[in-house]
């Protein structure tokens, strides 16, 4: 009875073996298909990737053609051309000249230090996370590569996603010199709010805060004045 038991699962295991043997070797045949591109495209990278194998899109082009088909984009002629609006209002407002050193906190691809620059600043510094050169280098906004009281003005439209507000706003104080000012871009706040938002720069006083419109979007513009003692 148990030689007939083990001949049984002798033959079990024998079976399972072979069929997991099968399944192997098929798979180890089978291509994946999602690594094998059909047709390749015509323009490699006016293609999105679908997906992580998907490496047609991964086409080397040069900075400088990146940028230039980056540059006559729609999209990116709309927002240069709100912030160079927002700056010229901080000129009026003579918050910004020419001669300004101009620090732009979490510029993204670089829309503001390219307004700034056309509007004749000529010392503008773009960081962010990543680097998009020539206008933005790669530092981190809660440790800032720069001395203290480095510059003239600070600009920022990203201290919402911040993910140590209060470490942010320091920084920023602490590159910008005594009486010079800090910009700061939020969604549109109330009062209440909006001294929410100045009670993080421990070194500064509210200027002037007003809502405006930018790129269809209802903001709240505050400025601060630095007050850091030297
Ligand atoms: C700033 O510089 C630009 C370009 O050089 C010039 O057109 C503009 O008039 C200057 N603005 C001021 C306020 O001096």
């Amino acid at each position: 009875m148990e030689r007939h038991v083990e001949r049984v699962l002798n033959r079990v295991a024998l079976i399972s073996v072979s069929i997991a043997t099968l399944i192997l070797l098929y798979l180890l045949l089978q291509t994946p298909e999602t690594c094998i591109p059909r047709n390749a495209p015509r323009k490699p990278h006016f293609r999105f990737p679908k997906s992580s194998c998907d490496f047609y899109s991964r086409d080397y082009l040069p900075l400088h053609k990146k940028n230039t088909r980056l540059w006559s984009s729609k999209f990116w002629i709309t927002r240069v051309s709100s912030y160079t609006h927002f700056f010229t209002q901080l000129y009026q407002m003579g918050v910004l000249k020419n001669h300004s050193k101009v620090l732009c906190v979490s510029a993204g691809a670089g829309h503001e230090v390219m307004a700034l620059t056309k509007l004749g600043v000529e010392d503008v510094t773009g960081v962010e996370l990543i680097e998009s050169l020539p206008f933005v280098s790669r530092a981190d906004p809660h440790n800032l590569p720069f001395f203290d009281k480095a510059f003239d003005v600070a600009f920022t439209a990203h201290l919402e996603d911040a993910l140590y507000p209060l470490q942010y706003a320091r920084e920023m104080e602490r590159t910008v010199r005594k009486g010079g000012v800090l910009v700061v871009v939020v969604e549109e706040r109330s009062e209440e709010e909006v001294k929410e938002i100045v009670r993080l720069f421990r070194m500064s006083s509210l200027l002037h805060s007003s809502c405006l419109t930018f790129i269809g979007n209802r903001i709240t513009r505050i400025l601060l004045k630095n007050k850091a003692s030297a």
